[in-house]
């Protein structure tokens, strides 16, 4: 999408982090956003350091893990301005901590919040966009842990699943006039390590939650790590350029190249030890 000037975006996790420097560098080029998180009294902020700066924006609450207020979401955004062009399926928790500490709560809030509500996202809003027959573009916000694993399975598990989606459906909308890009950020300044703050009542007792996301050496290691992290408004800029040139993978930054590297050179390996047998059929 070459001309963004003019045109509408959706961004969900937008009042805090990627999300914000998302939607803010959106505004900056022109782009009427409607800002979508579930945390109210931070959306309302967000929208109105956005809105001073003349930016044609609006807030929507929901939480994206449930397709109801997906929907409704969608809705409110075709009210307010009439046709959507960018999704940016961006809202994300930390994960339900490693082994010993999972509990079939944890993995449903993972689950639902980073790979069910980009699910639906693109079901929600992909008839929207091709609708008006403009085009548009899908950014979801994976994460380097989806292109080379680690401790931490079950972000992971959410993360590697948003890769497979946006590489599986952007030959798909290519066709349809989609461009589908996923965002696979490093360490980033933001408030990730704290999710556990917007954990649903619905999923219950929460301590345990808190525990399993806080209590690790690898949490504490990634805590440091973020706190250190580049700063989201580079990130919402670099997926700006990622818009408008459909680039199918936005990267942050190189630290994890060779970690992705081992990744693929294991898999060789994998290859090589079946590379000379004759597998019965
Ligand atoms: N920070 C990093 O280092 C990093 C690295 C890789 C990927 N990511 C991914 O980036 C995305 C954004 O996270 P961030 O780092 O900016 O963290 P953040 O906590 O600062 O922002 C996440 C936003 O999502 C919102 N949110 C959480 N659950 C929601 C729900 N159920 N419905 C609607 N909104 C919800 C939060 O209220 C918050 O505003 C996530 O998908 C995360 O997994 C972050």
């Amino acid at each position: 999408m070459k001309d963004l000037a003019g045109k509408t975006a959706f961004v969900t996790g937008a009042a805090s982090g990627i999300g914000l420097g998302v939607a803010t560098a959106l505004a900056q080029a022109g782009v009427k956003v409607m800002l979508c998180d579930i945390e109210e009294d931070a959306l309302d902020r967000a929208v109105a350091q956005l809105a001073a700066t003349n930016a044609d924006v609006a807030g929507t609450v929901a939480d994206v893990s449930l397709k109801a207020e997906l929907q409704a979401a969608a809705e409110a955004t075709i009210a307010r301005f009439g046709k959507v062009h960018v999704l940016v399926n961006n809202a994300g928790v930390g994960g339900g901590g490693d082994y010993g500490s999972w509990t079939d709560a944890s993995w449903q809030w993972t689950i639902g919040v980073n790979l069910m509500s980009v699910v639906w996202g693109i079901e929600i809003f992909g008839p929207l966009i091709e609708r008006h027959g403009e085009g548009g573009q899908i950014v979801s916000t994976a994460s380097i842990a989806g292109l080379s694993g680690g401790v931490n399975p079950s972000y992971n598990v959410t993360k590697y699943g948003v890769v497979a989606l946006s590489e599986g459906l952007r030959p798909t909308l290519a066709e349809r006039g989609i461009g589908v890009s996923v965002l696979c950020p490093g360490f980033i300044r933001t408030d990730i390590m704290n999710s556990a703050r917007h954990l649903p009542a619905r999923f219950g007792e929460t301590e345990e939650m808190n525990e399993g996301d806080t209590a690790s050496e690898f949490a504490r290691v990634a805590r440091e790590a973020i706190l250190h992290g580049i700063d989201p408004r580079y990130v919402g800029e670099l997926v700006r350029e990622g818009i408008e040139n459909d680039w199918p993978y936005i990267l942050t930054d190189t630290e994890f190249e060779p970690a992705v590297d081992e990744r693929f050179a294991n898999i060789k390996a994998g290859f090589d030890l079946i590379r000379d047998r004759v597998p019965a059929r």
